[in-house]
């Protein structure tokens, strides 16, 4: 009974915390009305008196074309140190140092919302043989990995793990109240980066279903004395790196950790901070998922059905991946460029959606622009097929026409033709030019755990199911040529009435995330310098 009620008020939590942190036409979400850019939270969490190990820096001699990444059964490698640099190499590392004027700031192969990076990411190793059993920390401005805890135990089978945590101050500082679900999808992004990394090395992927007071412990996040004085770090979640045999033993967390010494403090990373905004730490707690939930098998792999014309390598696809800041609003794209980019955000077991999730629960609208072959206008991508019948009940007075000459596979149908909507759109976009000047923009729309059904923790599964998303099409956009950006900012009500979503018994359905492609214009007054100062062998 005690369960039952602190759910429901989970629940009617999370779905506050989405109410308010609606940016509105007349007021954005509650936010710092002022930033001070020199008092920046530090981007790079430290442990100070954690040794320190150099990962290699040779990613660029990766040759596995982009297209070949999605051939189910590619052989794995096998796991130590050299691959360890190449996966955080090829997911979390930094891609480049950017200088305009006076300011100088790094760029990493996964987005952040603001370049912000709330994410930081830990490796539990076991079994490997030049690596001690343990867990780390991932240093991406060092490329290392510091040493949290050395595991005393007996020799056991190869086991990888890679856990995320969020530092929402980091993100907080900028955006106020809304930044819990810039954190979250971010922290999609981050599991997408991750699973493409994995599969350059022939690894597969799944979520270990730990609960919160596992995870917490699992990556030393409990260990209130290694950060005094310093900002405390939100477990996410723990994903199993599967390269030798899928059925690794159980783990066993208390007695991994029973012999676990430990070693360093986190630093600071605002000297002077403002807090406020306690409606994310609230938002946070709701969300966590007390309870351990079943790990997935892994299902057996899909080939896909329509691969890019792209030859690049998946290596260079991944490193050279940007946001596009601005786009040529006279470019224009053709639909034997979309449906391959469609077919990539379809669930069919193949790459990236094989990590054994459950269901999808996030669809996409299409806003083509310039797009020929697909008239101007609003489209749905429903990516599972109840999802459709759902909306459909819900959105009677729009078209629900299929698309002509769309491959069977990709179950797009018309909502409605207009070739208006650029200028809507980038105002419904917090008035951003990338909205309009994009060939096409794709919104996420997610129906939200009701008080009835479902778990709290499902809201933050959402989000992270749209970052996920965002992170096909940042990749995707590159094999094709293009570009992306996510757009996290964006008023929400509107865009919901824009798609007939005003009426009562519409309410469960909710944009997440707006996406937009297009062809990029670089800005020649940004100098660009490599990440690191040279290859490392
Ligand atoms: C969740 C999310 C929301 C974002 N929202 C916006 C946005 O509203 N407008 C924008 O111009 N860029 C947006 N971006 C792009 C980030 O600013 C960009 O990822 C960051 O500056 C790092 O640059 P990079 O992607 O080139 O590495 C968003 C990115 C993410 C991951």
């Amino acid at each position: 009974m005690a369960e039952t009620v602190t759910q429901v008020s989970a629940l009617a939590h999370v779905q506050s915390y989405h109410e308010r942190s609606k940016h509105r036409l007349g007021a954005y979400a509650a936010g710092p009305e002022t930033l001070d850019w020199d008092a920046q939270p530090d981007p790079f969490r430290r442990f100070a008196g954690a040794p320190l190990t150099p990962l290699p820096l040779d990613a660029a001699e990766e040759s596995i074309g982009w297209n070949q990444l999605f051939e189910p059964g590619r052989e794995a490698r096998s796991a130590n140190l050299a691959q360890i640099g190449r996966l955080f190499e090829l997911s979390f590392a930094l891609s480049a140092w950017k200088e305009l004027g006076p300011d100088r700031w790094a760029l990493r192969i996964n987005p952040s919302s603001g370049n912000l990076h709330p994410t930081e990411v830990y490796l539990v190793t076991q079994g490997l043989p030049d690596l001690t059993d343990g867990v780390y920390h991932y240093a991406p401005k060092e490329h290392a990995l510091e040493l949290r805890a050395a595991f005393d135990g007996p020799a056991t089978a190869p086991r990888l793990l890679v856990g995320f945590s969020s530092i929402h101050w980091r993100e907080a500082w900028k955006y106020g109240e809304r930044a819990f679900r810039y954190c979250q999808l971010d922290m999609g992004h981050a599991i997408g980066a991750l699973r493409y990394a994995a599969a350059l090395l022939g690894w597969r992927v799944r979520e270990l279903g730990l609960g919160h007071v596992e995870l917490a412990a699992l990556m030393g996040l409990d260990r209130a004395g290694d950060f005094l004085h310093a900002e405390g770090e939100e477990d996410e979640a723990v994903f199993e790196l599967c390269f030798e045999a899928i059925n690794t033993p159980p783990l066993d967390l208390p007695e991994v950790l029973a012999g676990a010494s430990w070693f360093g403090q986190a630093n600071r990373l605002d000297a002077h901070p403002m807090y406020r905004w306690p409606v994310i730490d609230a938002v946070a707690q709701a969300s966590r998922r007390l309870t351990a939930k079943p790990t997935p098998a892994l299902p057996a792999q899909a080939r896909r059905t329509l691969l890019p014309s792209s030859t690049a390598k998946a290596s260079q696809l991944i490193r050279q991946r940007r946001s596009a800041q601005r786009f040529d609003r006279s470019a224009r794209t053709h639909t034997a460029t979309l449906w391959p980019l469609l077919t990539a955000l379809m669930p069919a077991g193949q790459l990236p959606w094989d990590m054994g999730q459950d269901g999808a629960q996030v669809h996409a609208v299409l806003f083509a622009h310039r797009v020929d072959g697909l008239a101007p206008g609003a489209y749905l991508l429903p990516r599972n097929i109840t999802a459709q019948a759902r909306l459909q009940a819900a959105l009677p007075q729009l078209t629900w026409k299929p698309v002509d000459r769309c491959p069977a596979d990709i179950p797009l149908v018309e909502l409605a033709p207009n070739p208006a909507l650029a200028g809507t759109l980038r105002a419904l976009s917090c008035h951003q030019a990338i909205a309009a000047d994009a060939v096409f923009v794709i919104a996420l729309l997610a129906e939200l755990p009701s008080i009835k059904s479902e778990q709290a923790w499902l809201y933050s599964d959402r989000l992270r199911e749209a970052g996920l998303i965002g992170q096909v099409l940042y990749l995707e956009a590159e094999a094709a040529g293009l570009r992306g950006t996510g757009i996290g900012c964006f008023f929400d009500d509107p865009v919901r009435e824009l798609l007939g979503l005003g009426a009562p018994g519409t309410e469960a359905w909710q944009v997440l995330y707006h996406f937009s492609v297009g062809l990029p214009v670089a800005d020649a007054r940004i100098a660009s310098t490599p990440p690191y100062p040279e290859p490392r062998p």
